[in-house]
């Protein structure tokens, strides 16, 4: 029999790291033990395609455990997420260590699964199949008095039916599945009475929660929210990732309604071409992703803006990418992530033959890269002096300077917050009011104000 240890590596999205950390405290309720990558008997790998890099870091990984786990006796691998689902069974045929291939509808099923194969040695499991309905999943919450993080994220959806040109995340996702209302609110409910402060709704295409018809009680995304943030004792709701196209005047308004919903909204634009955003699939324009811009800032004025962008998409010009750069300056985005093009199997722009060069999209990354850090500096400095709210997460790597202790949280922007307190009197989950003291490159400074 395997041993009862298991180690987890985890790429890609917020919604991989939820899964993970639900299949962690899963495990964990099942008797099994956490322990180091050379010392565990299941190491899962729960895993990311949406760009080639992220993907072969996969097979990488698996070459490393091969070696890592060759003094661990019945040691074996479990592949999960998005390469698991867009590979299947080939990775039996090309790794001999992996015994379970499970996607991220099969996931509720993965401990039981991970249980068998610690008795039967000779087996292996495919659970790649996608479900008809949301695949929903015990809470593996711990018993009460236990606690979890106090930013917590809740899935209220599965899958993408957008499919545009270069992403793969419908194919590895499948199609969008709700999940039902009383299933989230119950998962809310039972995380703020855990320690939960700050919950983060989670889905590839959020706003059009409800919108497939998969789930038997969903409301509207705005009245999911107005229903979530009403819950007793969350002090602060987020939701990501948005999709402009579906971005409705009512969801915009409840920026402006309620109070815990915080004042910051990641929304991909991807480009800032008419015409790339036509090629992409994107289906809207410059035009309204501007109006959008207006009608948030309208219902909330302090709301402030990230995004992702993709450069080189096949066929961008130069004068084309020139447009991206306009439009992220012309938006003011406080952060974004941005990313080279990269060619996805099946996907409609893995088709397209115009592809730009690879030193060309660095060029030009490097270049978007430079004027986003322009504009973040900008958006940090700026805040020096205003005072906010900082949710507390943990003590912070920079330990005490003799004065107290050196403590790291956020404010409802989401920017990281430094502050130091006296010895022994913080505590993670708490809500201080802080003034902001300084700007460092990526994080504030900042010091706790008498409440
Ligand atoms: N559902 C979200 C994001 C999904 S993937 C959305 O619609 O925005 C996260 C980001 O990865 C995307 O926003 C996009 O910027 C980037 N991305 C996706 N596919 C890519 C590809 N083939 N090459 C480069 N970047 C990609
Ligand atoms: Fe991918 Fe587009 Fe769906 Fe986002 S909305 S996951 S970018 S297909
Ligand atoms: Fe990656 Fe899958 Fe998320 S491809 S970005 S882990 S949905």
């Amino acid at each position: 029999m395997a041993q009862r240890t298991f180690h987890i590596l985890t790429f890609g999205c917020q919604m991989n790291v939820n899964d993970s950390a639900w299949l962690s405290r899963s495990l964990q309720q099942r008797g099994f033990t956490e322990t180091t990558l050379d010392k565990a008997g299941v190491i899962i790998l729960n895993t990311c395609s949406v760009r080639d890099k992220p993907e072969q870091k996969v097979y990488a990984a698996l070459g490393r455990i091969k070696y890592e786990t060759r003094h661990t006796p019945g040691a074996f691998a479990v592949v999960a997420g998005c390469v698991a689902q867009q590979i299947g069974s080939g990775f039996f045929d090309r790794f001999a260590q992996v015994r379970l291939v499970v996607g991220g509808d099969g996931l509720a099923m993965a401990p039981d699964a991970i249980e068998r194969l610690c008795h039967e040695r000779n087996l292996r499991l495919n659970l790649t199949d996608f479900s008809e309905v949301y695949p929903e999943r015990d809470p593996a919450l711990p018993a009460s008095g236990g606690s979890i993080p106090p930013v917590a994220y809740v899935n209220i959806m599965q899958g993408c039916d957008n499919f545009c040109a270069y992403c793969i995340v419908p194919f590895t996702r499948g199609r969008q599945k709700s999940r039902d209302a009383s299933a989230i609110l119950d998962e809310c409910r039972a995380l703020i009475a855990n320690g939960a402060k700050e919950i983060t709704l989670l889905g590839q295409n959020v706003n059009a929660y409800g919108l497939d018809g998969h789930a038997t009680n969903a409301p509207s995304f705005a009245e999911l929210l107005r229903q979530v943030a009403a819950l007793p004792g969350l002090a602060r709701l987020r939701f990501v990732t948005p999709h402009p196209k579906d971005l409705s005047p009512e969801v915009i308004a409840m920026f402006g309604e309620l109070p815990n919903l915080c004042p910051r909204l990641h929304l991909p634009l991807q480009a800032g071409s008419d015409r790339v955003l036509a090629r992409m699939g994107r289906k809207y324009d410059m035009a309204r992703f501007l109006h959008l811009v207006d009608a948030l800032r309208a219902a909330r004025p302090d709301i402030a803006l990230s995004t992702d962008l993709i450069v080189g998409f096949p066929g961008e010009t130069e004068e084309q990418f020139q447009e991206t750069l306009d439009a992220v300056r012309r938006v003011n985005f406080m952060s974004s992530f941005s990313f080279c093009y990269s060619d996805r199997p099946g996907t409609a722009a893995s088709r397209i033959l115009d592809k730009v060069p690879h030193a060309e999209k660095l060029h030009r990354l490097e270049r978007l890269q430079a004027v986003q850090e322009e504009l973040s500096a900008q958006w940090l400095s700026q805040k020096v002096g205003c005072q906010t709210e900082l949710l507390l997460e943990g003590t912070s790597r920079r330990q005490d300077t003799g004065n107290g202790e050196s403590w790291q949280g956020r404010d409802p922007w989401g920017d990281t917050v430094n502050v130091v307190l006296p010895s022994g009197t913080g505590a993670v989950g708490q809500l201080l009011p802080v003034r902001i003291t300084g700007a460092r490159k990526h994080s504030l400074i900042g010091e706790v104000l008498q409440s």
